[in-house]
């Protein structure tokens, strides 16, 4: 098949290819998804097909307003009606029982159902005249970075779906946020651009953390409850290290000096292969004697002191690396508060949780 390239111009073309069964990939907030009607079992397996994704993996299913929510769940408690009202559209997913309505294939065979609805007006005017709560994973191939512009879907995904919705970049970069809101008490299962000190602020005390994302290992018998969480997530096709400060205070000059020492020492046996810094704007200086001198790609992620500069960047950067070939990225590690959980979250993924502390 081939795959046609959208604009907001076509957006009533896009809706009748969902009606009708097929699959089109639409811009979020926070990566592209790649959408089919969240109803249909038939759209589901063509989902899982497309990205190449076991069908355990539930997918999220995107609404246009929160009212659309009531006849895919069971109930909705009052603190996810009170999140709703305070963070949609937005980057947060919340969990509920599902009601009859949401077929098994879309859910991964649980009986609950992942709910998003997406601040991107294409989108949300796309699911509207659809007219159908839209399924929608990231729209990258399973084991390639989440996609954060057309040009990626389409690298992924072209001759697999009917379309691409194009809107340019989008402004976040990492996933949504997901809060499990179907247990006793609220549980965060992976972190986003919503942030814990948002949901603590709404929720009115600090949602649970599911334990894997505090860095407890599946070694260990610690399961993400997230399903999606516990394949081995994208990792570039270099070994990547990241380098992580033990505390904030002069964390650039230590970390800047354990990458240098790094090279000189442990390292050695990469400096044949094509290595990459990835570094922010304040520390760039730091390592430009470095990268001349042993011929290495330096690539400012964003600003420190602007995390969300960094998620937007990510993974287009990483998916730069791929294709430059290179073998090692040395990476700094930054700040875990705020969005920069999210920021390090997808860090340490794509590290494969080779971390040295500095
Ligand atoms: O920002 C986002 O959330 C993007 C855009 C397209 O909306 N979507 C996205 O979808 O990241 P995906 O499929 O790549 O990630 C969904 C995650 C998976 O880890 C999945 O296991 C989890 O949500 N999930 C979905 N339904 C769930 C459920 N019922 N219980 C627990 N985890 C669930
Ligand atoms: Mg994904």
């Amino acid at each position: 098949m081939e795959t046609r390239i959208f604009s907001k111009r076509d957006i009533e073309e896009a809706a009748r290819i969902l009606k009708a069964g097929g699959l089109v990939a639409f811009p979020t907030e926070t990566v592209y998804g790649l959408g089919g009607n969240g109803l249909d079992k038939e759209a589901a397996r063509k989902i899982y097909a497309a990205k190449g994704r076991p069908s355990d993996n539930p997918l999220i299913l995107h609404v246009s307003k929160m009212e659309e929510v009531y006849p895919l769940v069971e109930s909705v408690p009052e603190k996810a009606k009170l999140l709703m009202e305070s963070f949609w559209p937005g980057p947060l997913t919340l969990i509920l029982k599902k009601s009859k309505i949401v077929p098994l294939e879309s859910t991964g065979g649980l009986d609950t159902v992942a709910l998003r609805c997406p601040d991107n007006g294409v989108t949300l005017e796309l699911i509207e005249r659809a007219g159908l709560p839209v399924a929608g994973p990231s729209a990258n191939l399973s084991g390639s970075p989440s996609p954060t512009e057309a040009s990626h879907v389409y690298h992924d995904l072209s001759g697999r779906i009917e379309g691409i919705l194009d809107d340019g970049a989008v402004g976040i970069g990492v996933e949504s946020t997901i809060l499990d809101m179907s247990t006793d008490r609220p549980t965060l299962l992976r972190p986003g651009a919503i942030t814990l000190e948002d949901l603590t602020e709404v929720l009115g005390e600090k949602p649970e953390i599911d334990p894997t994302l505090l860095g407890k290992k599946m070694e260990d018998g610690f399961i993400p409850k997230a399903p999606g969480m516990k394949y081995r997530h994208y990792a570039p096709k270099a070994e990547m290290i990241l380098f992580c400060a033990v505390e904030e205070k002069g964390s650039e000059d230590k970390i800047s000096k354990r990458i240098e020492e790094y090279l000189e020492e442990e390292g050695q046996e990469f400096l044949e292969e094509k290595i990459a810094i990835l570094c922010a704007e304040e520390s760039k200086h730091l390592y430009k004697d470095l990268a001349e001198k042993k011929d290495i790609s330096l690539k400012i992620l964003g600003r420190r002191d602007e995390p969300l500069s960094m998620t937007h960047n990510l993974f287009r950067t990483l998916r730069e690396c791929d294709e430059e070939g290179i073998e090692l990225i040395l990476s700094e590690g930054y700040s875990e508060e705020g969005i920069g959980f999210a920021l390090m979250n997808r860090m340490k993924k794509a590290a494969g949780q080779r971390i040295i502390a500095v």
